[in-house]
């Protein structure tokens, strides 16, 4: 079983994977600065990894662009780190449109950091969080990964030139294992409902802001455009499974692990698009409870219908998604239900 660094091991994505991780008996070193999540996911996460778990979970508060932060996170082990699995990051389109010289210092400079780190430490080995909204207004469906690499926000762009920056750096260096990986929507929370998605504030997102109103935190979704060209004229997405893409995860990491060096770039999604209206029906369904909505006008920035062409993770890394759009729904309910404020316990 091997150590490994995990940035941003608190957030949504990152706590899942921690799970899956620990289940699977690796050690694990987060690195996180709490700045868009809180310890008690860590908490949680090492209740449900079962007894020994809390052993093989060790924790730095830091930040990524603090090199001293990183060089705790690497020394603080009794093995050398193996792996590390790269979260950590700002992730609000809206956000990095207003201010994004913050989103390239985090997501740019601290992955710079990262891998300065990685390299003072003798590590080679990384998985790095890319995004489909690479793709910007895809012009094929489904996208394959050689589809043209042409973000349209400066959060989309500071995921590409980290993508650049690994290339870069595999074509200098032999020895580096690379795995860029583009999610698509994750979605849902684990079946336990003990952790999950918890966006600070009112959510950009679809899945977040369609509980909240279930849960009757908020009064109405808002569907941005009916009049797109999909069957049910709103917008189609591929969502994954929060538990698929943790999991997906854990595929890259053997095979890098396994195999040569490499630089791997693949698509995590399902392959099956679903409307807005789509979730809206089958979140009513598992709930229970009538999920009322107006309809706006397009959100600027959206694309009609963005769907993963999956075929190159599945040949490459024996990985597919199998939890479907109900289970999504009713895992995002499980947890909004238990958890109504999230992880605070604070009125
Ligand atoms: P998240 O905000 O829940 O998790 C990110 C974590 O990184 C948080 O715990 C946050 O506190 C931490 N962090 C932020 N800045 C940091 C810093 N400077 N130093 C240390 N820790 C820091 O987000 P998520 O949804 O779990 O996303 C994880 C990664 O996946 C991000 O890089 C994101 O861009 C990428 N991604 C997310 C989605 C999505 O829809 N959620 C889609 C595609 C890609
Ligand atoms: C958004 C980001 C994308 C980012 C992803 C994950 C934009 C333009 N895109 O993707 O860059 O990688 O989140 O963080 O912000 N919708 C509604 N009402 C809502 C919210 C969403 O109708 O209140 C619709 C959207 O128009 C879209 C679908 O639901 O058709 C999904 O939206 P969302 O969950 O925000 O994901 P993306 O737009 O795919």
């Amino acid at each position: 079983m091997a150590q490994l660094l995990i940035s941003g091991g608190a957030g949504f994505i990152g706590s899942h994977t921690c799970l899956v991780l620990l289940e699977a008996g690796h050690h694990l070193m987060v690195i996180d600065n709490y700045h868009n999540s809180s310890p008690e996911a860590l908490r949680r996460v090492a209740n449900l990894a079962g007894p020994d778990a809390a052993n093989r979970l060790n924790i730095v508060e830091g930040d990524i662009r603090n090199s001293d932060d990183l060089d705790r996170a690497f020394s603080n082990n009794k093995q050398d780190i193996e792996a590390v699995v790269h979260f950590a990051g700002l992730k609000a389109v809206g956000e990095s449109v207003q201010q994004p010289l913050l989103y390239w210092d985090v997501n740019v400079v601290g992955s710079c950091c990262l891998l300065q780190a990685m390299q003072r430490h003798r590590c080679r080995t990384i998985v790095f969080s890319s995004s489909a909204t690479l793709y910007g207004y895809p012009t094929q469906v489904p996208i394959p990964e050689s589809a043209a690499v042409q973000p349209i926000n400066p959060y989309g762009h500071s995921k590409a030139a980290v993508e650049q920056m690994l290339m870069d750096l595999s074509a200098s260096e032999p020895g580096w294992r690379i795995a860029r990986l583009r999610y698509f929507n994750p979605v849902g929370a684990h079946c336990s409902g003990k952790i999950g998605e918890d966006p600070r504030g009112i959510p950009n997102n679809l899945f977040p802001f369609v509980t909240q109103v279930a849960i009757g935190r908020r009064q109405e979704l808002q569907v941005f455009g009916n009049d797109w060209p999909t069957p049910d004229g709103s917008g189609v997405r591929d969502y994954i499974h929060v538990m698929d893409l943790a999991e997906g995860h854990q595929a890259a990491l053997d095979v890098l692990l396994q195999e040569d060096p490499q630089l791997l770039t693949l698509n995590l999604g399902s392959g099956t698009g679903h409307s807005v209206l789509d979730v809206v029906k089958a979140f009513e369904a598992v709930s229970g409870r009538s999920v009322p909505y107006t309809v706006q006008n397009r959100r600027p920035g959206d694309a009609a219908c963005t769907v993963a062409d999956p075929s190159q993770a599945a040949a490459r890394l024996n990985w597919s998604t199998h939890r479907s759009l109900l289970e999504m729904c009713q895992d995002a309910w499980t947890w909004q239900q238990n958890n109504p404020k999230g992880y605070s316990t604070l009125d």
